[in-house]
């Protein structure tokens, strides 16, 4: 699957489009499926988005894209950025590209977002721009 992008969401962000959306926006992560699969059909892409709560699920999918060849990750940690070693540990374990993606501007918010484990050992990170992360992240993609 070397054209194939894995988009995986980790805890809470099923509930996009209800959830704090003065942070987080009304677009649902269907919405979101959508417009990344608009914007990667003319790149040659095909786009894998999944979303979970758990940890252990994120990197199981993260090994999974590397053992199936997939072209890269984006990767939206959720609260998981600024606490799991075991998330960068997995991103250091693989050689496909990671890139994560914040759908807030976390620099500007509470403290403890500025710290991200996942930062350290991604590809880069796209933050603050809402769903458009994602599709700046696909670009980056498109890009490597
Ligand atoms: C988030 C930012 C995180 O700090 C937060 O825990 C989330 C969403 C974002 O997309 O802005 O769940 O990753």
């Amino acid at each position: 699957m070397p054209n194939t992008v894995y988009v995986l969401n980790g805890p809470n962000l099923n509930l996009l489009g209800t959830r704090e959306p003065e942070i987080y926006g009304r677009e649902t992560l269907d919405d979101i499926r959508v417009a990344l699969e608009e914007k990667a059909g003319p790149l040659g892409l095909s786009i894998d988005l999944r979303q979970t709560n758990h940890e252990g699920q994120l990197i199981d999918w993260i090994h999974e894209a590397q053992l199936k060849g997939a072209r890269a990750v984006i990767l939206n940690p959720g609260g998981y950025t600024h606490t799991s070693v075991a998330l960068h540990d997995a991103i250091k374990s693989v050689s496909v590209p990671v890139i994560e993606v914040h759908l807030s501007n976390v620099h500007a918010r509470e403290p403890f977002r500025r710290h991200s484990y996942v930062a350290m050992a991604a590809r880069g990170t796209v933050a603050g721009f809402g769903p458009t992360s994602y599709l700046l992240a696909l670009q980056a993609v498109a890009a490597f």
